[in-house]
């Protein structure tokens, strides 16, 4: 049997990695065998492509920056998401293309249906299986991520581009419903647990 593929979303700081990680266990828990994995990554070229992109020493076009993000993407769906599913290893991802529509569409303004060509070319139609997205506050992410490291290319942008990207999140879940659930990551950890275990509900079946 097929695995099944789960990606997480949000803008930095939703707390993505901690519900990665609970997600894994859960998982396991249930006798799944399961693999993680991130984007831009997953792949050593991968790994490598996402050193530059998130160095705040590199200035690039913002169409650059979505050619790398998709050839990274291709990348790890050759070497990794594809071959583990058809195994039948589930594949928890952090972040995937829904990333794409709303840092470069929503926050750098790309146009949508050049990033749906980019799309087409490098997965044709495959999708998620379920995808979450956290939604946070701006100012919750940003309380978040002031704690950690020093800050990459994207965690230095402005309040208004973080806005951009929420939206273009939340656009792309209103036109996805059935795929993308949103859910409110300013609650309690327990809380939003709970959501997610609801959300994977119908794959786990
Ligand atoms: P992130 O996943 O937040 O990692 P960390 O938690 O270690 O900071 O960092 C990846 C960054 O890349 C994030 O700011 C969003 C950005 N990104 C895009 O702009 N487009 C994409 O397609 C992807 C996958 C990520």
């Amino acid at each position: 049997m097929r695995g099944k593929f789960i990606t997480l979303e949000g803008i930095d700081g939703a707390g993505k990695t901690t519900h990665l990680r609970w997600l894994e266990y859960f998982l396991k828990e249930r006798g799944e065998t399961v693999i993680i994995t991130r984007e831009p990554g997953g792949t050593p070229l991968g790994e490598a492509l996402r050193g530059i992109l998130l160095d705040d020493r590199q200035v690039m076009h913002a169409e650059t920056e979505a050619l790398l993000m998709f050839a990274a993407r291709r990348e790890h769906l050759d070497k990794v998401i594809l071959p583990a599913l058809s195994r039948g290893t589930w594949v928890i991802s952090d972040r995937f293309t829904d990333a794409s529509f709303a840092y470069q569409g929503g926050g750098r303004r790309l146009s949508l249906q050049k990033l749906n060509e980019l799309e087409c070319w490098v997965q044709g139609e495959f999708q998620p299986d379920v995808t979450l997205y956290l939604d946070v506050s701006i100012a919750s992410g940003r309380q978040r991520t002031s704690n950690i490291k020093q800050a990459d290319r994207f965690e230095k942008e402005q309040d208004e581009f973080f806005r951009r990207v929420r939206e273009a999140y939340l656009e792309r879940a209103k036109k996805f419903p059935e795929r993308i659930r949103v859910i409110d990551a300013n609650q309690s950890l327990e809380d939003v647990r709970r959501s997610v275990e609801k959300s994977i509900a119908t794959i786990c079946a």
